[in-house]
C-alpha cells in the first residue's frame, strides 16, 4: 500500500498544480475542504489519509488557515514538505488527543456471572483479556471539545464510549451495535446505555446518526442499527426515561431512511413500491480517504469525478467498503455504482427497524404509533419479497435501477452469480416467515452458496481484494446470520449455527494465542490469519469483533466438537 501511494503522489502531483478552490475560514472545513487538506494529503505528508483529519487545532482556523495561506510556495502550489510538517507541528495536536482514556465505573475485570458456561480454563482467561479490552477502548471527549467544537474534528458526545480500536479511535455507528452486545455480556450496562445515549445525541443534532462522531463523518450514515441498541439497552436497563427519550429520535431516524433521495418508488407492472438506498450527501473525496479517492478519480471529467466520490462515499455508507457488489465491473472500484442499487439488506435493516419501532411503542402504550410502523413494516416486507426474491436462487437480489435521474424508477433483480450474505439477510429480519417453504429454502440455499468457509462465513465468494469480499471473514455478518439460521433455519439451520459459532471462535482464540490481538476481520480459507485488502492495513483492537465472541460465548458457551460435526454443508 505505502509504494501504491508514492506511485500515484508522482503521477498527480504534476496534475494538481495551484487548483486551491475558494478558501473558507469555517472550522468545520478545514478538515473537509480547501487548500490546507488538499495540500498536505496530496503530499501524503502522513502515511494514512485519515490522521490529518483528526488533528485537533491549537488555534482558531482562520488564524492557522491565514498562516497556511502566508507559507512559501513551490512550483506546484504547495509548501515544501518539511515546511508543511512544521507547520502541522505548530498549529495541530496530536490525533487522539482529545478522546482520552476513561475508566469506565462499571467494568470489573472478574464480572458477576460472567459466561457461566464457559468452563475451559484457557478459554475463561482468553475472555478475561478480552473482557479487559474495554478499558483500553474506552474513552470520553475532552472539556475542551465540548467547550471549543470549532477546534476538533471530534463531535462532542455527553458520554463514555468504546471505540472500536486502531485507527478507528472515534465512535462508529453500526459498529457500535456489536460493541454494545459485548459491553452487555461484561455486565456494563451503563456503559452500553452511554453509547447509545451518544448515538441518539448525535441524531438529535443532525437528524440523522452519522457514520462516525467526527465532521468529516456527518454528510453520510452507516447501517442504521441504532433501534436495535434501543431495544437491547432497554432490555437489560428497563429505563422508562431512556425510551421516552430515545422513541421520538427513532422515528426521526426512520423519517431520514425513508425520505427522498434515500427512498426511491419502484414502478412496475403490478403497482408502486417504496424502498430505500445508500445515499450520501457527499460529492468530493472522502477527507480520511483524501488521496486514494483522489487518485481513483484521475483522468475523470468534472462531472465523472463527482459521480465517482458520491458513489465512494455512498458506499462507505453502507458499512461495506468496499465489495465488488457495488461495481459494475467486481474488480474495478471506479465502476462503481452504489446510488443505483436498492440493497436487500438495508431494506431488511429498515423492515426490523419499523418492527422494533412498533415494539417499542406497544411496549409504551402508544397503538397508535405501533400500527402505523406495522403497516409500514408490511408494505416494505412485501416490496422486497415482491421485488426482490427469486424463487430459483431462494435468495433476494438487490435491485439495479435503470435511470436514477427517473422518478419513479423502473429497476430488476441485480443477478450476477456472485454469493454475498447480504443476499440471506433478510432472513435475520423475518422476512421469510419461520417455518415456511421459503425460510427452508433460502437456508438451504445459504448451505449451498458457497460462503461458509473453513474459517466462517466469507462476505463474498469473488476474490476482489476489496475488504467486504472473499476471503474476508467479519464478526457482525457471523453473528447476523447465525441468528438467521438459529431462528428461520429450523433444526439444520441450528445445527450449521452452532458450528459456524465454533468455528468463527475458534478462529478468534487461535488468532489472539498467535498474535496477543483481536482484529476487524478475519480469513475465511485459515483460521487464525487476520483478514487483508482494502484501503488500509489490518486493524487490531476490536470492538464489534470482541462483541460478537463475547456474545456467542455467553450464548453458545464453548464447544469444539461441534467445529467438526458433520452438517448439511458440502465441503
Ligand atoms: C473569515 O474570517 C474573517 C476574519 O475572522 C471574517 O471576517 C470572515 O467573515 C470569515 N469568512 C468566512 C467565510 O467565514
Ligand atoms: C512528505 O513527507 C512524508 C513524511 O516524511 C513522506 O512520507 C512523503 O512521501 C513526502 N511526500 C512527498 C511528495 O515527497
Ligand atoms: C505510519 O506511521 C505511523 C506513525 O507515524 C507508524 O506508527 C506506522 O507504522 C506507519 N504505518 C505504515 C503502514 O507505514
Ligand atoms: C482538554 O481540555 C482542557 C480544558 O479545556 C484543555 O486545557 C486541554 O488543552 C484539552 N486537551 C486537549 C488534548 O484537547
Ligand atoms: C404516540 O407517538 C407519536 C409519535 O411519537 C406521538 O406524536 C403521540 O403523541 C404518541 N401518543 C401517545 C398517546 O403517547
Ligand atoms: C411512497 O412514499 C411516498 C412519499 O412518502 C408516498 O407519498 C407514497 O404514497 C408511497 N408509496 C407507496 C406505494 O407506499
Ligand atoms: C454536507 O451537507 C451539507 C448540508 O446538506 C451541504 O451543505 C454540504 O455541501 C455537504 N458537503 C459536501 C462536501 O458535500
Ligand atoms: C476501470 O474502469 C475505468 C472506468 O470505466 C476505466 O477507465 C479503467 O480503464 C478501468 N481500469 C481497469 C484496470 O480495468
Ligand atoms: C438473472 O435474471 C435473468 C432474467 O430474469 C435470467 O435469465 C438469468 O438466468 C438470471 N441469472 C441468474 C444468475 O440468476
Ligand atoms: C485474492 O487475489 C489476490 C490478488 O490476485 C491474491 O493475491 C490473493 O492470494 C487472493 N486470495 C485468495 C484467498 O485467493
Ligand atoms: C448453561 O448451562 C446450564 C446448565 O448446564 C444450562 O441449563 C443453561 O441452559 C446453559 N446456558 C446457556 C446460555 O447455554
Ligand atoms: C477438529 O478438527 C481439527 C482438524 O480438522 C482438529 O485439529 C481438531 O482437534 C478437531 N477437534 C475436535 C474437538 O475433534
Amino acid at each position: 500500500m505505502a509504494s501504491l501511494r508514492v506511485f500515484g503522489l508522482i503521477l498527480l502531483l504534476a496534475a494538481v498544480g495551484a487548483s486551491a478552490q475558494q478558501r473558507t475560514n469555517n472550522s468545520q472545513t478545514i478538515w473537509t475542504s480547501g487548500p490546507l487538506l488538499e495540500a498536505v494529503e496530496l503530499l501524503a505528508v502522513f502515511n494514512d489519509s485519515k490522521t490529518f483529519v483528526d488533528l485537533p487545532l491549537l488555534r482558531d482556523a482562520a488564524t492557522v488557515d491565514a498562516s497556511f495561506n502566508a507559507l512559501p510556495k513551490e512550483a506546484n502550489g504547495f509548501p515544501a514538505n518539511s515546511t508543511l510538517q512544521d507547520f502541522l507541528a505548530a498549529n495541530f495536536g496530536t490525533a487522539g488527543s482529545d478522546f482520552e482514556s476513561a475508566a469506565p465505573d462499571d467494568f470489573s475485570s472478574q464480572p458477576e456471572d460472567f459466561l457461566p458456561n464457559v468452563t475451559d480454563p484457557s478459554i475463561r482467561q482468553w475472555a478475561l483479556q478480552v473482557n479487559d479490552l474495554w478499558q483500553d477502548l474506552c474513552r470520553e471527549v475532552n472539556q475542551s471539545v465540548m467547550e471549543q467544537p470549532q477546534l476538533h474534528s471530534l463531535l462532542p458526545l455527553p458520554g463514555i464510549t468504546a471505540v472500536p480500536g486502531d485507527r478507528f479511535k472515534e465512535l462508529y455507528y453500526w459498529d457500535s451495535f456489536w460493541v454494545i452486545k459485548g459491553l452487555l455480556v461484561s455486565g456494563m450496562t451503563e456503559t452500553a446505555m452511554s453509547e447509545v445515549r451518544n448515538l441518539l445525541s448525535l441524531l438529535e443534532t443532525y437528524g440523522h446518526v452519522p457514520n462516525g462522531a467526527r465532521v468529516y463523518y456527518i454528510n453520510r450514515s452507516q447501517p442504521p442499527m441504532l433501534s436495535n441498541m434501543v431495544l437491547a439497552v432497554n432490555e437489560a436497563a428497563q429505563d422508562d426515561d431512556f425510551l421516552a427519550y430515545a422513541m421520538p429520535l427513532l422515528v426521526s431516524e426512520h423519517d431520514y431512511w425513508t425520505s427522498e433521495p434515500k427512498q426511491v418508488t419502484v414502478a412496475t407492472a403490478g403497482g408502486s413500491y417504496n424502498l430505500s438506498r445508500f445515499y450520501a450527501d457527499w460529492f468530493a473525496p472522502r477527507p480520511e480517504s483524501y488521496l486514494e479517492d483522489y487518485q481513483s478519480a484521475q483522468g475523470m471529467s468534472p462531472s465523472q469525478q463527482k459521480q465517482l466520490w458520491h458513489d465512494l462515499a455512498s458506499g462507505a455508507e453502507s458499512g461495506m467498503d468496499f465489495t465488488s457488489r457495488w461495481f459494475s465491473n467486481p474488480d474495478n472500484i471506479t465502476t462503481i455504482q452504489t446510488t443505483r442499487i436498492i440493497p436487500a439488506e438495508l431494506n431488511a435493516y429498515l423492515y426490523q427497524m419499523e418492527t422494533n419501532i412498533a415494539d417499542l411503542a406497544d411496549q409504551m402504550g402508544n397503538s397508535t404509533l405501533a400500527a402505523s410502523f406495522r403497516g409500514f413494516a408490511a408494505a416494505r416486507k412485501e416490496a422486497i419479497n415482491t421485488l426482490m426474491y427469486s424463487e430459483a436462487a431462494g435468495k433476494w437480489f438487490d435491485l439495479l435501477i435503470e435511470d436514477i435521474t427517473q422518478s419513479p424508477v423502473s429497476a430488476s433483480q441485480h443477478n450476477n452469480t456472485i454469493s454475498y450474505v447480504s443476499q440471506y439477510i433478510p432472513l435475520w429480519v423475518g422476512i421469510a416467515d419461520e417455518g415456511s417453504a421459503q425460510a427452508q429454502a433460502v437456508t438451504q440455499s445459504f448451505f449451498d452458496s458457497g460462503l461458509i468457509q473453513p474459517g466462517g462465513i466469507s462476505t463474498s465468494t469473488y476474490n476482489s481484494t476489496q475488504q467486504w469480499d472473499f476471503p474476508n471473514c467479519w464478526a457482525p455478518l457471523q453473528d447476523i446470520m447465525v441468528e438467521a439460521l438459529t431462528s428461520y433455519g429450523g433444526e439444520q439451520g441450528q445445527r450449521e449455527a452452532e458450528k459456524i459459532v465454533q468455528i468463527w471462535l475458534n478462529s478468534n482464540y487461535l488468532g489472539f494465542q498467535e498474535t496477543g490481538f483481536m482484529v476487524e476481520k478475519y480469513d475465511a480459507v485459515t483460521p487464525g490469519i487476520p483478514g487483508a485488502g482494502g484501503e488500509y492495513t489490518v486493524q487490531s483492537g476490536f470492538g464489534w469483533t470482541n462483541g460478537v465472541m463475547l456474545s456467542f460465548l455467553n450464548t453458545f458457551g464453548w464447544n469444539p466438537e461441534a467445529a467438526n460435526m458433520t452438517t448439511a454443508v458440502a465441503e
